[in-house]
């Protein structure tokens, strides 16, 4: 009896698929680099199914990879080499809301956008948000503590979690935090699994913390004739309004997006675009706020949504970017700084990727506000991946030497999955990668 004929005979109502197309299917994520080579894929509908298929693996020594919208840009849901792939998606249902502690509980399999819906059916808001709402996880975004567009204003993941139901590498089934808002008894296991990408254990089900909707909120997108401009906008700006988001994007990537289809949103082009949204403060105070930006030269233009169908024009301009580039398989970095060391950091970036990536384009995106930069290098079409992936990952070691002098990170909020594994002990010290392999062992 195969390992597979096993595990369907201990788990027989167990979905297993093995069509080439579904070992593609589940077999990648959103990088194009490695070829998707699973052995099977489970597709569990209980907790219990998902102790068994742990158990089984176990026994069998097989890998297995947690696997939920497959959005990932880390490569931290490939299987490529005879894994099982354990696909959550049949564990996607709400199971229930408390409304004393605000709290919905959720199975991991559960979309972004199923999770906000269902919020606001509660008349509150889960507010993690970003553009892959409509395929991601809500168990992908517990793996990687995925932030977003509204980190300024809310945090990332990790602050919305108040509980966590998940199955460890042995197959034990741990309740971790169950809800409670203080809780001082020990490690916060919880906060250990938020983040660890599927080391540790497999999420199946989350205890999600709902708040009040904001007031209604404005968007307004504005050009800037200097990258020295935008953290000064941000700060200007933060003084005067209550910023829900601060997202920035350059001309480049207007490019893309608008030969993706967008449509301009100036007559002119302008070097450097922002995005932001705040909530409550009045037109007025907006307008004044720009007023003064425009009169010290540190914004070039602007226009403020009248709609909710501008505001989403607007917003699609920055959130359409990844896709809009998806066809010149970018190479993607996905780093943060502290805010306040922020100019400094882009400066010498600027610098860095100017000498080093002479012949590529560089697109240059991100959440500006809480210090996460997307540097998205694109492949020059007669280049084989190969020799692309190899020479980016030349600069990105320089780059990591770089964040490491800024106290930065190599990732922050997409995860290190594959792609980032060889650069993880450039910002993190030798004596916490020990303790990471501890802990997981431990797990
Ligand atoms: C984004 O900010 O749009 C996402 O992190 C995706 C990306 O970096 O491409
Ligand atoms: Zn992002």
């Amino acid at each position: 009896m195969t390992p597979m004929d096993e595990l369907a005979r201990r788990l027989p109502e167990l979905a297993l698929r093995t069509s080439a197309s579904d070992l593609e299917h589940y077999g990648r994520d959103w990088t194009r680099r490695w070829t998707p080579s699973p052995l099977a894929i489970a597709l569990p509908s209980s907790t219990q199914e998902v102790q068994g298929i742990v158990r089984w693996a176990n026994e069998h020594r097989v890998a297995l990879v947690p696997s939920g919208g497959r959005t990932g840009l880390s490569g931290g849901a490939v299987a490529a080499n005879g894994e099982l792939v354990v696909s959550l998606e049949k564990m996607n249902r709400a199971l229930g809301f408390d409304p004393v502690d605000r709290i919905l509980t959720v199975q991991a399999g559960m979309a972004l956008e199923a999770v906000h819906a269902a919020a606001q059916a509660q008349g509150l808001i889960y507010p993690v948000d970003f553009a892959a709402r409509g395929s991601c996880s809500i168990g992908g975004n517990i793996a990687t503590n995925a932030g977003g567009i509204r980190v300024v204003r809310y945090g990332n993941t990790r602050e919305w979690i108040a509980g966590l139901t998940v199955v460890t590498g042995t197959g034990e089934v741990l309740e971790l935090n169950r809800g409670l808002v203080k809780n001082s008894s020990g490690y916060d296991l919880r906060q250990l699994l938020i983040g660890a990408e599927g080391t540790l254990g497999i999420v199946v089900e989350a205890q999600l913390r709902l708040t009040d909707p904001p007031p209604a909120s404005q968007v307004m997108l504005l050009a800037l004739p200097s990258f020295e401009a935008l953290m000064q906008v941000f700060a200007q700006l933060r003084a005067r309004l209550t910023i829900s988001a601060f997202e920035f994007f350059t001309d480049r990537a207007l490019h893309h997006v608008a030969a993706h289809g967008a449509q301009r949103p100036f007559a002119e082009d302008y070097p450097y675009y922002v995005v932001t949204e705040f909530d409550g403060d009045s037109p007025d105070a907006a307008l004044e706020a720009f007023g003064t930006l425009l009169e010290a030269e540190l914004v070039v233009d602007g226009v403020i949504a009248q709609s909710q169908a501008q505001a989403a024009a607007l917003w699609h301009l920055r959130e359409g970017i990844t896709e809009a580039l998806a066809r010149h398989l970018p190479y993607k970095n996905d780093v943060s700084v502290r805010i306040g060391a922020m100019p400094r950091f882009l400066a010498e970036t600027q610098v860095l990727l100017g000498r080093e990536y002479p012949h590529f384009e560089v697109v240059w995106f991100g959440h500006i506000g809480d210090g996460n930069l997307h540097i998205n290098v694109l492949k020059p079409e007669a280049m084989e991946n190969a020799d692309f992936v190899h020479e980016c990952g030349r600069v990105t070691a320089l780059l990591a030497q770089s964040l490491q002098n800024h106290g930065g990170s190599i990732s922050a909020e997409h995860g290190i999955g594959l792609v980032k594994k060889p650069y993880l002990s450039s910002t993190r010290s030798a004596g916490e990668v020990a303790l990471m392999r501890g802990i997981r062992r431990a797990f």
